[in-house]
């Protein structure tokens, strides 16, 4: 297994490109199940989960040839139903095929995806949704089962904007007879995204990036060719790298809007960001401050940015509060934070942390994708080597992150685990 190593205290200098977003790219190929014809995707990120998704995929009967980061879909001829408990227990994502499947071909076999180290994360809305548009679903021996000879368009009113709950009614509403209008949707951008891939495929949808979408079902779906928007989370990482490390760097691909909150919530910690054509400038100069931050569906500030925030609130100058309200399990990186000398209390869903003046190099272990970068973020900025193990976490959702930190000058190197 391979660990992350880093010599901390080196400021950062240079450009960094944004690659695709992880989680635009899983609907959006997933979304190819919808119908025949050409599926062109480029800017799809060289990620663990998205060679999963493509295996998931290929699986089920879709082509799927990958050349760099151009994926190219072709699902004219699906045979299969059923996503497997073998795939989905290694990637939750998989049950954006349940969807598209049902709306096809009248019927899915989806395994439920069990727990997870962030949270239980139910997917009761999805077959809610589904439900409400006339599927019949069973849920036995640990699958989903939901049929349906053709669904209809329904009102669906979320109790939760979940992302890929939206994601999937949107998929399946595509090819449902008549109107379906959802509420209380996700807004996140990677729901525009989607919706932008399907539009080009035929679909009619309205509303997107608002919190009621309206889709018209059409007969079927063609085949388009979609460049996938940056990755919203990785940009955000940087930014953080950027401002936990000090120095000055240029995130290109890093679009403001998408950062929601969080961009006012690095300001407001005394980092310099600047706006340009091309992306995003980080410097900072002085110590980080505190601040107050909630985890909250977008535009507020990502849950998927959380642990690497709490690296920087680790040493910024006095008492920062972070409270999570999305994921109930997602604190798993603070026993690792306390190990490299941070001062974390958690208290339900809030963690109280006092700013210390370094951190100090650890030997220590990845638990989720995000707290893996909230790790590689807390030994940028500490004293000494700190080795992170189990960074297979880490490769699920980054694309050779420590080989862009290395650009800017960053001493961090991927080795092999000494058995
Ligand atoms: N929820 C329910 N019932 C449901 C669905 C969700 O109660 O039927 C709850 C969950 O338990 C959770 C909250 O709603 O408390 C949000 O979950 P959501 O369904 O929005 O999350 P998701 O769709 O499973 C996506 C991302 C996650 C990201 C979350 C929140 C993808 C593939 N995954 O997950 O990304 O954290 O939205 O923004 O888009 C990651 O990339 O590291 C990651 C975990």
């Amino acid at each position: 297994m391979d660990q992350i190593r880093i010599i901390g205290g080196f400021p950062l200098h240079g450009d960094v490109e944004v690659g695709g977003a992880k989680n635009a790219a899983l609907p959006i190929l997933a979304a190819s199940l919808l119908g025949g014809g050409e599926c062109i995707i480029d800017h799809v990120p060289q990620v663990r989960d998205l060679m999963t998704m493509g295996k998931l995929l290929a699986l089920l009967g879709v082509e799927v040839q990958t050349e760099g980061h151009q994926v190219i879909l072709d699902a004219s001829h699906v045979q299969s139903i059923e996503a497997p408990y073998d795939l989905v227990k290694t990637m939750r994502a998989s049950i954006l095929a349940l969807g598209p499947l049902l709306t096809r071909l009248g019927e899915a076999k989806v395994s439920l995806p069990g727990g997870c180290a962030i949270g239980t994360r139910p997917v009761s809305l999805h077959l809610k949704g589904l439900a409400m548009m006339g599927a019949e679903i069973q849920v036995e021996h640990g699958y989903i089962h939901a049929k349906a000879r053709r669904l209809k368009g329904a009102r669906i009113d979320l109790d939760f904007p979940t992302v890929t709950g939206t994601e999937n009614l949107i998929m399946a509403a595509c090819l449902a007879e008549g109107t379906t209008s959802l509420h209380h949707v996700a807004r996140e951008p990677e729901i525009l995204d989607l919706c932008a891939f399907l539009t080009k495929r035929g679909a009619k949808i309205h509303g997107a990036g608002t919190d009621t979408i309206t889709i018209e079902g059409v007969a079927e779906l063609h085949g388009a060719t979609h460049w996938v928007m940056p990755d919203r989370v990785e940009a955000g990482t940087f930014v953080m790298a950027g401002a936990i490390a000090g120095g000055d760097v240029m995130i290109k691909g890093c679009v403001t809007d998408h950062l929601g909150t969080m961009f006012t919530k690095i300001q407001e910690m005394g980092v310099e960001l600047t706006e340009g054509a091309e992306g995003v400038r980080v410097r900072r100069a002085g110590q980080l401050q505190a601040v107050e931050v909630k985890t909250l569906p977008y535009p507020g500030f990502p849950t998927d940015l959380q642990a690497q925030m709490m690296a920087l609130m680790s040493v910024a100058e006095g008492t920062s509060v972070m409270t999570e309200t999305i994921f109930e399990g997602r604190f798993l990186h603070v026993p690792e934070l306390q190990r490299m000398g941070a001062s974390i209390e958690v208290d339900g869903p809030h963690a109280v942390v006092k700013g210390t003046q370094a951190l100090a190099g650890a030997e220590v272990m990845a638990s989720d994708l995000r707290a893996s970068a909230g790790l590689v973020l807390a030994g940028l900025a500490a004293e000494g080597e700190t080795t992170i193990s189990r960074v297979y976490h880490l490769d699920r959702g980054y694309e050779r992150l420590e080989e862009k930190l290395q650009v800017l000058g960053a001493q961090v190197q991927r080795v092999r685990e000494v058995a």
